[in-house]
């Protein structure tokens, strides 16, 4: 076998195998007591936008698209879901004390007032992800009241 028939079988043999290791699914279809829309009015515009927009990478449900089966896009997708709700999980909520939901709150304003949510390399292959400006000012409108009420509890 010559050396370069040898180097495409070896490349061959490592982009199939890698295909066997397979990240654990972010899927949970039941819900959790400690989501957020246990926890605070969202309005059903809000709510459809964070659904659409930023469920995939801040709840414990992703709704996987047919690259998410091809190595090394899963462990990629993987990744950011893992980090994605290390910071933020819609789902888990219920669990931040006041002041954690907060600042959650205003980093998700600011996350949208500034465009670096949802991630550029998401939307490029969801479309559905992009915000319209009326979304996203519902977003803002609703973290503003939100912020507001969850800071007069804490003076109570
Ligand atoms: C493709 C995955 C993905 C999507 C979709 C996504 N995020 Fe994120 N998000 C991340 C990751 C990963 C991080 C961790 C920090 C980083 O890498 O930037 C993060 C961090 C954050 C943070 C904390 C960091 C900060 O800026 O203070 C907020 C808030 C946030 N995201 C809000 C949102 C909102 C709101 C949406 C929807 C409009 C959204 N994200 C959609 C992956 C995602």
């Amino acid at each position: 076998m010559s050396a370069k028939r040898k180097i495409v079988y070896f490349f061959l043999f490592v982009i199939i195998g890698i295909q066997f290791i397979r990240p654990v699914r972010n899927v949970d279809q039941q819900g959790t007591k400690r989501s957020i829309y246990k926890l605070l009015p969202v309005p059903e515009r809000v709510r459809d936008g964070l659904q659409t927009a930023c469920h995939d990478c801040h709840s414990n449900n992703t709704n996987y698209l047919w690259y998410a089966n091809i190595q090394p896009m899963g462990w990629l997708i993987a990744k950011h879901i893992r980090n994605g709700k290390a910071e933020l999980n819609f789902d888990e909520f219920g669990i931040y004390s006041k002041r954690r939901r907060i600042s959650k709150l205003r980093s998700v304003q600011n996350s949208i007032k500034d465009g670096s949510m949802p991630l550029a390399s998401y939307t490029m292959l969801h479309k559905d992800a992009r915000l319209s400006t009326e979304t996203k000012e519902s977003i803002i409108e609703w973290t503003n009241k939100m912020i507001d009420s969850l800071s007069m509890e804490n003076n109570r």
